[in-house]
């Protein structure tokens, strides 16, 4: 029976999130003394696997690997090779910081990775430092390189701009991206989590504020093909690159949500801006064996997927749980 919420919207998307750990510390995901979850609260790669499994067969088709930063999880590439095999799966992709790339990217397409998306918010290397705290952007940028050795195509780079950090590098990363011919998703900063000297009302940057900054010297015509995902695609005439914008503030995507989210812990979480979620690890601990109890869980839990998510940018923080716990 295929996973339909209790607004009609049918569920074909899903991000899991294989670890909370990262080895950056973007100033707008975490805060700089992070406490990670310890490994006993943690799904086990055999366990992400069954839940994958078990949601395809329910009808999903596109499964999203996150983090935290998912190529830090051991092992990884297991996972990727197990659920790149199932029968009904059209799309098998990864969000990621790219700082493993260069020796990731080969075995990821071998075991039958379709797509990556990697974030970059910043091609200067002080002002990289500033932002993610601890990366570095020269491993990033041969971690695209990989990816396109590697023979990866449509690689999409995933950018938060905000005013006073990198607002001024707009155009610098669209040019990037057409001399790379990779596309470019622009997002709006979301308030999960709360994060000392970081107030989200200062940096927002509106999606239509970068577009037209952008429109000025290239003009921007709207596509409609999609990812599945919630950004709304430009193009231009004269390049392959795409530009996105995912715009959770000033464009709410949420009537058309397909997707829902399993967190690390084995949290069913029923939408990125609300609380609602089950504790899908306990059904599947507790029924080893059978798939029943779990199968049932996750359709009773959808009966719950709220409407759409309410960001207040004047009242942080509404969501406490961090963008790391919940993989974007
Ligand atoms: P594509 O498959 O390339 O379309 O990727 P995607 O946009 O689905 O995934 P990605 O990991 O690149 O996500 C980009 C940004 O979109 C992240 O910051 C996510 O947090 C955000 N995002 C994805 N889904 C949702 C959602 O349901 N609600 C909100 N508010 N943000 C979302
Ligand atoms: N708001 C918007 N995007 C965020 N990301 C992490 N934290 C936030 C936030 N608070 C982005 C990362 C990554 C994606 C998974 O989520 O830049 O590209
Ligand atoms: Fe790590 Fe991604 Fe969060 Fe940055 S945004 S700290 S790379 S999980």
């Amino acid at each position: 029976m295929a996973l339909i919420d209790g607004f009609g919207r049918e569920i074909t998307y899903v991000r899991l999130s294989v670890t909370d750990r990262c080895d950056f510390r973007c100033v707008y995901c975490m805060s700089e003394d992070m406490q990670f979850l310890p490994r006993a609260q943690v799904l086990s790669l055999e366990e992400i696997y069954r839940i994958g499994r078990i949601l395809v067969a329910l009808g999903v088709t596109k499964i999203r690997l996150t983090g935290g930063e998912p190529l830090i999880r051991q092992n990884i590439v297991w996972l990727v090779t197990e659920l790149a095999q199932l029968e009904g799966l059209k799309e098998l992709t990864l969000t990621t910081n790219g700082s493993r790339l260069s020796q990731l990217a080969a075995p990821l397409k071998a075991a039958g990775l379709s797509r990556i998306n990697i974030s970059l918010d910043s091609l200067q290397t002080k002002r990289f430092k500033d932002i993610t705290r601890t990366g570095d952007l020269a491993d990033v940028l041969a971690g695209i390189q990989a990816a396109q050795d590697a023979g990866f195509k449509r690689i999409k780079l995933n950018t938060v701009i905000m005013r006073g950090y990198n607002e001024d590098e707009v155009l610098d990363l669209v040019n990037f991206v057409r001399q790379q011919q990779l596309d470019i998703a622009f997002i709006e900063e979301m308030p999960l989590g709360q994060i000392d000297d970081h107030t989200r009302q200062q940096t927002y940057m509106s999606s239509d504020e970068l577009r037209a900054q952008i429109s000025t010297v290239y003009p921007l015509h709207a596509v409609t093909d999609s990812t599945g995902g919630p950004a709304r695609y430009y193009a231009m005439s004269d390049s392959l690159s795409r530009i996105g914008f995912i715009s959770p503030h000033s464009h709410n995507f949420c009537g058309d949500c397909n997707r829902v989210r399993v967190t690390v812990e084995g949290r069913l979480l029923l939408c990125l801006g609300n609380e609602h979620s089950i504790d899908l690890k306990a059904v599947l601990r507790a029924s080893p064996d059978d798939d029943k109890a779990v199968i049932e869980a996750i359709h009773a839990a959808l009966a719950h997927k709220p409407e759409r998510h309410y960001f207040d940018l004047a009242n942080e923080p509404q969501i406490v749980r961090f963008m790391n716990m919940t993989g974007g």
